[in-house]
């Protein structure tokens, strides 16, 4: 890796924990921050409005090209479904071919930015600088994600989300296009004995390691 603009990839599994880290990078740096998993969860709620199976690939496949992103309230995309929902489209080489470009662009940005996904680090900026890999077991996982649902007034048992949890890894690890998985190059980042605070630091310390590297 080279000097210069700082990219820095955020992969992880859901409720890794990725969300709150990469935003918090973002301050930290004072960089632009992209939630993908909410571009997949843009086009799974499109699908679903216009009436189709989420399973239809070919409707998928059309509306990624089509979608208006600014038509969608972040707080709409963040519930349950709607992320069993994207990871059903994530799972379409088509969907994923479409959002490439508006990724890439925005990690192109002249001051650097901070994206979290599945496939940053492995697949729309193999050559960011920084890579970390969060992850923590399913069931700290769950039970972060339950907490969270609650707190939106979601109601949800921990068995219900914990077999969410385990159903979308296999979906997001199995599939053939951009797998999720760590690159290479990412440092792993296990979150299921840290606090939010303890993870910030030393994904701060990963970071300001690559960079003087
Ligand atoms: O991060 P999230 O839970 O909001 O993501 C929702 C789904 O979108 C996730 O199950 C898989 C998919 N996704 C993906 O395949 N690639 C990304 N870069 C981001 C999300």
């Amino acid at each position: 890796a080279s000097k210069g603009r700082l990219v820095i990839a955020v992969d992880g599994p859901a409720a890794s924990g990725k969300g709150t880290l990469a935003r918090r990078l973002a301050a930290h740096y004072a960089m632009p921050y992209l939630d993908t998993g909410l571009l997949y969860r843009m086009v799974a709620r499109a699908v679903l409005e216009a009436g189709h199976d989420i399973r239809d690939a070919e409707a998928a496949g059309a509306i990624v090209s089509t979608f208006d992103e600014s038509a969608f309230a972040e707080d709409s995309l963040r519930g349950r479904e709607i992320g069993e929902a994207a990871s059903v489209v994530a799972a379409m080489p088509a969907v994923r071919s479409g959002l490439i470009a508006r990724q890439r662009r925005f990690a192109a940005q002249s001051g650097g930015a901070v994206l979290d996904g599945r496939d940053i680090g492995t697949v729309i900026c193999p050559q960011a600088r920084a890579k970390l890999f969060v992850t923590a077991t399913p069931e700290v996982r769950a039970a972060r994600r339950h907490k969270e649902l609650a707190g939106r007034g979601e109601a949800a048992t921990f068995e219900g989300i914990l077999a969410d949890i385990r159903r979308r890894d296999a979906r997001d690890s199995g599939r053939s296009d951009a797998p999720l998985k760590a690159a290479d190059d990412a440092v792993i980042l296990d979150t299921s004995a840290l606090t939010i605070e303890e993870a910030v630091a030393k994904a701060i310390a990963i970071v300001d390691a690559r960079r003087a590297g």
